[in-house]
This record gives C-alpha cells, structure tokens and sequence, in this order.
C-alpha cells in the first residue's frame, strides 16, 4: 500500500486512541458484570478475590471512562456519519445513554461500598471511606440500582453491538470497520 492510500484509509477509522479505549472499557464491562454475577459460586478465598478484582478493575474502569470522555470532547477523531438521520439520531442517543449509564454505575459502586463503611481493595491497598456510612435503607437502594443498571448496560450494550455487526455484514456500510485496528475488515481504498 503507497502512503497516500494509507494515509486516505487511515482517514475511515477511528484514531487508535479511541479504538483502544473502546474495546478496553468493552472488555472491562464484561468482565466486571461476569465477576458480579459468578462469584457467589466459589468458596471463600475465590470469591473474595474475585470481589478484589472487581474493586480493583472498576477503579481503572473508572480512570479509562473519564480519560475517554476528555479524549473524545479534544482529540478524538471525528468521522463523517454513515447513518441515515433517523439512524445516526438512534446510534447518538445509544452511545450518550450508554456513556451515562457506566458514569452512574461507577458512582454507585464507589457509594456502595464507602456508604457500607468498607474501604475499596486496589491490588490489595485499601482505601478508606472519605465520608461517614450511610443508612442500610440508603444502602439497600444503591446495592439495587447498582445490580439492575449493570443489566441495562450490558443489555443495551448488547442492542448496540448488533446493531453495529447489522451494518457491517447485512447493509454492508463499514460501520464496525471504523471501530477496528487498521488493516481489518476495510475495503482497499484504490490510490
Ligand atoms: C460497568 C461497570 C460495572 C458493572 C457492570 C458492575 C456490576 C456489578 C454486579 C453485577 C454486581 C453484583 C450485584 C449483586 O450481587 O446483586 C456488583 C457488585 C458490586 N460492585 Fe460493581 N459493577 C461495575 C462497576 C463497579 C465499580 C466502578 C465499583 C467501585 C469501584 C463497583 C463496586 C461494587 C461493589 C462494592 C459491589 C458489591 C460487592 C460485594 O458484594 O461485596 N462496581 N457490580
Ligand atoms: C460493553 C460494551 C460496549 C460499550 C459500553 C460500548 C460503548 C460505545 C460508545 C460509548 C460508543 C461511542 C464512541 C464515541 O463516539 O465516543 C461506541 C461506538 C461504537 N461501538 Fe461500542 N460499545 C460496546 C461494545 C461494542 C461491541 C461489542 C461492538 C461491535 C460488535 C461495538 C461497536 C461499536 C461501533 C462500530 C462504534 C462506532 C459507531 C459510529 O461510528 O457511530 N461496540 N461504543
């Protein structure tokens, strides 16, 4: 490939900084539902371990999310849309919602376990509660909204994958190929 057909194929994806950041926050969100929901199976040593691991993963879930939207308002590339209006309208309220969704939920985990009085674990380095425990009623209300908004993530998460391999592989407008590493699924672009 010259470097100006590389350069002009470069131009139809994302930058690497958001690819990256997309399928890290992808992958961590599966994985911190997939803890959640499995670890009341195992003993002892295995589940709390695996709630470590939780803590630990939504504190670096947390720096990714807020570096994403930074990384998005200042350099993120912008792309011409491929999408109908109704289309991009529907794609646009999906990624905000979704955006929301995981800020809510990072801010009830934190609320949950620092209104419970218990530190958060980071690699085993416990960090205190910075303010006093709340009440079990309060409580009670984050550990449920905690629990169901991580099903409405993963459940519009979901919705929008499809939607995204609909567009790749049936109408066949490179919608996914945007959201991929260079060199994957892209049409040559003719020099
Ligand atoms: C998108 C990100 C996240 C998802 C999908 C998620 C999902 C879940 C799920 C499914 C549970 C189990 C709920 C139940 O037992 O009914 C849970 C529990 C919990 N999560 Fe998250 N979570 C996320 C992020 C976070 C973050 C960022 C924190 C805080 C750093 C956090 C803290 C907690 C705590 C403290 C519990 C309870 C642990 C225990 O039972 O001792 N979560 N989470
Ligand atoms: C938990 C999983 C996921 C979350 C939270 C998520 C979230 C998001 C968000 C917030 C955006 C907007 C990016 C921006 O403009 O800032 C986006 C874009 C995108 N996502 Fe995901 N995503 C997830 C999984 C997936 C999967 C599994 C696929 C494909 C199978 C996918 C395909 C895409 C594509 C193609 C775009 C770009 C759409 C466009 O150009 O308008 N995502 N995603």
């Amino acid at each position: 490939m010259t470097e100006a057909v590389a350069n002009a194929t470069d131009k139809l994806r994302y930058d690497r900084g958001t690819v990256l950041l997309h399928w890290t926050t992808a992958l961590l969100v599966v994985i911190q539902f997939a803890l959640g929901e499995m670890w009341d199976w195992p003993a002892k040593p295995v589940h709390h371990l695996m709630v470590v691991t939780h803590l630990t993963a939504g504190m670096v879930l947390t720096a990714i999310i807020l570096f994403r939207i930074g990384w998005r308002i200042t350099r993120g590339r912008r792309l011409a849309s491929l999408l109908s209006p109704v289309d991009r309208f529907c794609a646009l309220a999906m990624e905000s919602t979704l955006y929301m969704l995981l800020l809510a939920e990072i801010g009830l985990g934190y609320a949950w376990r620092w209104g419970a009085g218990q530190a958060i674990s980071f690699l085993g380095l416990l960090l205190p509660s910075p303010f006093t425990p709340f009440s079990s009623g309060t409580i009670w209300w984050i550990e449920t909204l905690h629990s169901w908004n991580a099903w409405l993530i993963v459940g519009l998460a979901t919705g929008h994958a499809a939607a995204a391999l609909f567009h790749q592989f049936v109408i066949r407008d490179h919608v996914l190929a945007r959201m991929l590493p260079a060199g994957t699924l892209l049409p040559r672009t003719k020099p």
